[in-house]
């Protein structure tokens, strides 16, 4: 039997979000490398439903752009005035016209519902010929949430808002969760008598279940077999709890997965990464954006890496990289930075206070100490001294440097760009290399050695063994 699917999802997502004290929307707001209106979008399009519906008000145009992100088939509709969630509903069918057929709505600010959850709301709204199904949960902490309100018989007689509450009515753990199936027709009846006459003068969606009863319609619940999920998101302290949550699911599902996550704790990892078997992942590690680890690679402790590419049994170790690719065995770390355009090629090793920028590392080669490639391409097996720098800037334009295969930089060398230094050629320690080198050749650039015999003496500064205090006062010169 396939799955009934909804004639239209419709997602509230106008409101101010006072709560959240800030200026981007609410449903704006990221958790795990997406908005959480974005992780609502992604489950809403789950259930494959004919139309899928935005209702944008405060910021409406980033609500608008980012339902085109992650909805691109979606339809925007606005809201003006934000009359609260039963007036957004109206809105829409005002808009759009009567809908025929299973209409789910669903907050834009409960990131965690899964999709499974959601078919199954719609699965015995279907089968219970319902004209609504509340998906509601039993939670330790009620507070701020509307409650279930059933009859003597114990069906669903409506829901009544914490503010509107009588106390007995609040001391029910059985909440709304804000996602409902509604047979549309009916729907669409109910949400033009939704009177606003309660504690915070809106129009509530949640009254249309009381309307639907009174109307002798059949009104029922599902009950989510996992409360977290229907965590409502209002103010920060809500987001940091609804991220952890999210982020604890997606690290179990990399541990099932074959990796191994040294400090669930300390370890966060955004939605659309990718990870290898056999991979693991040290202690205080963020895997950001659209990075992809292989196979049997070892990822921190202490690395923050976003949108960068890890190839199979690579080692990273305290390190920020962000839009790089580390090739397959190379080593990076510790404290080493990784800018946007950097590859490393395979079995190359980038050491401790390291950075580079936009600089392709052929394979085995070696930056193992202090130093800044920019904008350069280094030949396979070429060896950088300590404290090389690549001068790519002349304050005005950025220039490139090209190291061949085998090159040998010596320590401390300067590398002012634009310069080559060919296949297997060496510089001296100390060098400013301004400019090309030939294949094999040794560049010297810098100050030649001068021994100043006896200096010491014939200027009367003391010399080794002589008393404190004779010598007082020199300086070399
Ligand atoms: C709502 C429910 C409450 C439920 C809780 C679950 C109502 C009246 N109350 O309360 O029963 O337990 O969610 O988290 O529905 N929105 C609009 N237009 C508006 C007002 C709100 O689009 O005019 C959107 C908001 O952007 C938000 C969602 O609707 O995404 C819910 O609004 P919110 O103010 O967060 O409702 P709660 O007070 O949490
Ligand atoms: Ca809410």
């Amino acid at each position: 039997m396939s799955e009934p699917r909804p004639v239209a999802v419709i997602v509230l997502a106008a409101g101010e979000g006072t709560r959240m004290k800030s200026r981007l929307p609410k449903v704006l707001h990221p958790l795990c490398g997406r908005s959480m209106l974005g992780h609502v979008l992604a489950v809403a399009r789950e259930l494959g439903p004919q139309r899928l519906v935005v209702v944008a008000g405060q910021g409406r145009d980033l609500v608008s752009a980012e339902t085109a992100t992650h909805a691109p088939d979606a339809q925007v509709v606005a809201q003006e005035p934000l009359a609260g969630t039963g007036h957004a509903v109206r809105t829409v069918i005002e808009a759009l016209g009567v809908p025929h057929g299973t209409v789910v709505v669903s907050y834009g600010d409960m990131p965690l519902l899964r999709a499974q959850t959601l078919r199954a709301l719609v699965g015995e709204h279907t089968a219970a010929g319902n004209a609504v199904t509340v998906l509601s949960a039993r939670v330790a902490d009620p507070s701020g949430y509307g409650r279930i309100v059933r009859d003597e018989a114990g069906l669903l007689a409506g829901i009544v808002e914490e503010a509107d509450a009588t106390a007995q009515q609040r001391a029910a753990d059985e909440i709304n969760s804000g996602c409902y199936a509604f047979d549309g027709a009916l729907l669409a009846d109910a949400v033009k008598r939704i009177a606003a006459g309660n504690a915070q003068g809106q129009e509530y969606l949640t009254d249309v279940v009381a309307i639907l009863r009174g109307d002798g319609h059949r009104a029922g619940t599902v009950t989510a077999a996992d409360p977290a999920e229907v965590q409502g998101v209002n103010d920060r302290v809500q987001l940091a709890a609804a991220r952890r949550a999210y982020n604890g699911r997606l690290l179990e599902a990399w541990m099932r997965a074959g990796v191994t996550i040294a400090d669930p704790a300390t370890t966060w990892i955004d939605v659309d990464v990718t990870i290898g078997q056999d991979t693991e992942i040290g202690p205080g590690t963020q895997l950001e954006g659209r990075t992809a680890i292989g196979r049997g690679a070892m990822i921190g402790p202490g690395c923050q890496l976003r949108d960068t590419a890890v190839a199979d049994d690579a080692t990273v170790t305290h390190a920020v990289c962000v839009q790089a690719e580390i090739g397959p065995g190379a080593t990076v770390g510790p404290y080493a930075y990784l800018r946007t355009g950097t590859r490393i090629g395979a079995g190359a090793h980038v050491g401790c206070h390291v950075e580079l920028k936009n600089a392709v590392v052929g394979a085995g080669a070696k930056i193992p100490h202090l130093s800044y490639v920019g904008d350069a391409d280094i030949g396979e097996h070429a060896n950088i001294g300590a404290a090389t720098i690549f001068a790519n800037y002349d304050g005005v334009a950025k220039h490139h440097t090209t190291i061949g295969a085998h090159a040998f930089i010596g320590s401390d060398t300067v590398l002012v760009a634009p310069v080559a230094v060919g296949d297997g050629a060496y510089t001296a320690a100390g060098s400013v290399i301004t400019g090309d080198v030939p294949p094999g050749a040794l560049a010297i650039a810098r100050g030649r050695q001068h021994n100043s015999e006896g200096w010491a003496q014939r200027g009367r500064r003391r010399a080794p063994g002589q008393d404190e205090g004779e010598g007082k006062g020199a300086q070399a010169r």
